[in-house]
């Protein structure tokens, strides 16, 4: 009983042939003289019809089956009569008449039907995976995960990129996450981190001279997790000698041309666009959705002398008032506002003032205290028509950049602006190198700590640090940063340079990049590279609210592993080998 198809290769033009198939029983349907079986296998379903009268065991062996059976079946493939074609099978206008039937494995009956669209526990599903992984949309992001990996690998070994795998092993990279460590047994009290990207070798792979590397990478980061993150996830990583930041954009633009072919998407390039602090001014975010409007408008000269104190407090304070036109929310309730108030309030926000535009009046609890000019300034400069809600936020920069931005998604969300099947990408570039921690009381790196100035702000670096722009850039599609990269730093001098920036001393250094700072004097190309997080493009490319979706054994919100059992407690033995010690709570 060895298989000779599986079920979706066989259509109308293999009518009359004798086929075995084996594979799960998908339904089994009793219609008295006949039993019906969809045999299920991992290319879809076509329909087994076992007759008693047939001269055979099959009729007395469906008796028995029940649902997720394994089975063999022989058979010839027959037509089905006009009346009980189906449509919404691929394999609909066939079925295989049964000649012989054999059980190979008995099953349970699942806790959840092997179908699309459940609505089960999402825990439930990762306990038993091998059985979420059955369901045909399930199989199908797997599949789809492996063409697009296969196309990539294609494309970019035409172009001429060697693919390194980079030790899981190795020291800590930094790129903004908490580390995973491991502890070393050889070197007890000393451990490994897993690296968060393989950022540092790639660059060595350029100081040796590969030119084009590439990698299917797996990456571990201890973080919170939301939908579009894991603590283990997988990124398309690229490192090139001798380039600027055109052939970085032109190549991937080729390669998400390809790869959404592939999909049956069209999309077109060059991809558009922004700066970065147009997009946090704009957009409110650096990973803008730009396939709807509602731009924040700046109201800072308007507002800044204004009587209502929230406003030209926050502008005296080095803030700025900013707002957002809800076009056509005029008929909100009271309660709808201040539910959206809350959530603003929940994102940081001290408050969110708020104007109502009738036919006849303004309804705020703001409008008191204006002047007839201010008003009819932010009108204006909103556009502001009947019908219309007006919202607004006052206080820092960045904390009316966060909830404006947060204001703008929720309000998309709920007038459903954007288009889901639209595909938008924009380049965000013209990232600053630095930001400002307030917990740490230093600057960090907006990207990582390799990344290059722009060669004519590396001035500002000591004076004004804040001003200096990275030769950073990231790719963002529907709101999602799919993808980041830069021009690296290729010299020690600007590389020390960078460290001390951050807050690092010569001696930290030299400890911790001491290999890469020595790697810099043996004549290293200039380079730069990219790297996209190929969990999220599947994600949306399958039509899918979470990553999880397009993992085979993902972690859940907890980073644990229902199926496993991961992470677990280890037995003493072990501990003691490692040196290490669990700390009674
Ligand atoms: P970055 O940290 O921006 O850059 O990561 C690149 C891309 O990886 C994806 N990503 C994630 N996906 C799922 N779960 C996560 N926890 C997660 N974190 C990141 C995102 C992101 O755009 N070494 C640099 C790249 C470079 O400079 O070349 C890096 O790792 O889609
Ligand atoms: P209050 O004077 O505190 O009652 O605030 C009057 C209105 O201004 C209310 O609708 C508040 O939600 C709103 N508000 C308060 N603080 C801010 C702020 N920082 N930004 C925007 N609106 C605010």
């Amino acid at each position: 009983m060895k298989r000779t198809h599986y079920a979706t290769q066989i259509g109308t033009s293999q009518v009359g042939q004798e086929v075995i198939l084996n594979g799960w029983v998908n339904t089994r349907r009793d219609h008295g003289g006949l039993i019906f079986i969809d045999l299920r296998d991992r290319s879809g379903l076509i329909q087994v019809v076992c007759s008693p009268e047939a001269d055979s065991n099959a009729f007395a062996i469906a008796e028995q089956v029940r649902g997720e059976y394994v089975i063999a079946v022989r058979g010839a493939v027959q037509r089905r009569p006009a009346d009980t074609e189906n449509p919404n099978l691929k394999t609909g206008l066939v079925e295989i008449s049964a000649a012989e039937l054999q059980v190979l494995n008995k099953a349970k009956t699942p806790p959840f039907y092997i179908e699309n669209n459940i609505e089960v526990d999402e825990n439930l599903r990762l306990k038993y995976r091998y059985l979420d992984l059955r369901r045909p949309e399930m199989m199908g992001n797997l599949m789809l995960r492996h063409r697009i990996v296969k196309i990539i690998r294609d494309f970019l070994d035409v172009k001429g990129f060697i693919e390194v795998e980079t030790p899981i092993l190795t020291s800590s990279t930094p790129e903004g996450a908490r580390d995973y460590l491991v502890p070393s047994r050889v070197h007890p009290g000393r451990f490994y981190g897993l690296p968060q990207s393989p950022q540092i070798f790639k660059q060595m792979l350029m100081v040796a001279g590969l030119d084009k590397y590439f990698q299917i990478a797996r990456c571990f980061r201890d973080e919170d997790l939301r939908a579009d993150r894991q603590p283990e996830f997988t990124q398309l990583d690229m490192e090139m000698s001798f380039i600027d930041e055109e052939d970085i954009f032109s190549l991937v633009e080729e390669l998400m041309v390809l790869l959404f072919a592939a999909t049956g998407r069209e999309i077109k390039t060059p991809f558009p666009r922004i700066r970065y602090d147009e997009a946090m001014a704009r957009y409110g975010s650096d990973a803008p959705d730009l396939r709807f409007g509602l731009e924040i408008v700046d109201l800072t000269n308007i507002l800044k002398d204004s009587q209502f104190k929230v406003f030209s407090q926050a502008v005296q304070n080095g803030g700025v008032v900013r707002a957002i036109n809800a076009r056509g929310c005029a008929s909100w309730t009271r309660r709808e506002i201040d539910e959206m108030g809350k959530m603003a309030v929940d994102n940081g926000a001290k408050g969110m003032a708020w104007i109502v535009c009738t036919e006849t009046e303004l309804k705020s609890p703001i409008t008191k205290f204006l002047t007839q000019e201010e008003i009819e300034g932010i009108l204006l400069a909103l556009d502001a028509k009947a019908g219309d809600l007006l919202l607004f936020g006052a206080d820092s920069i960045a904390a009316v950049n966060r909830v404006m931005g947060f204001l703008r998604l929720e309000l998309a969300r709920r007038l459903k602006l954007a288009d889901p099947g639209e595909l938008n990408f924009t380049w965000v570039y013209d990232f600053p190198l630095l930001e400002y921690d307030e917990e740490e009381e230093r600057y960090v790196a907006v990207h990582h700590m390799f990344t290059s100035p722009r060669p004519e702000d590396l001035e500002m670096l000591s004076s004004d640090p804040l001003k200096v722009k990275a030769r950073a850039y990231d790719l963002v599609l529907n709101g999602t940063e799919v993808g980041g990269g830069s021009i690296r730093i290729h010299r020690r001098d600007w590389q020390e340079m960078m460290f001390e920036r951050v807050g690092m001393s010569l001696e930290e250094a030299t400890e911790k990049f001491g290999y890469m700072l020595e790697a810099f004097e043996y004549g290293t190309p200039p380079h730069g590279g990219i790297a996209f997080g190929i969990d999220r493009l599947l994600m949306i490319m399958a039509g899918r609210q979470s990553i999880r979706d397009v993992i085979a054994f993902p972690k859940t919100q907890s980073a644990a592993c229902p199926l496993t059992g991961a992470p677990s407690v280890v037995n003493p033995r072990q501990l003691r080998e490692l040196s290490l010690k669990i700390k009674e709570k």
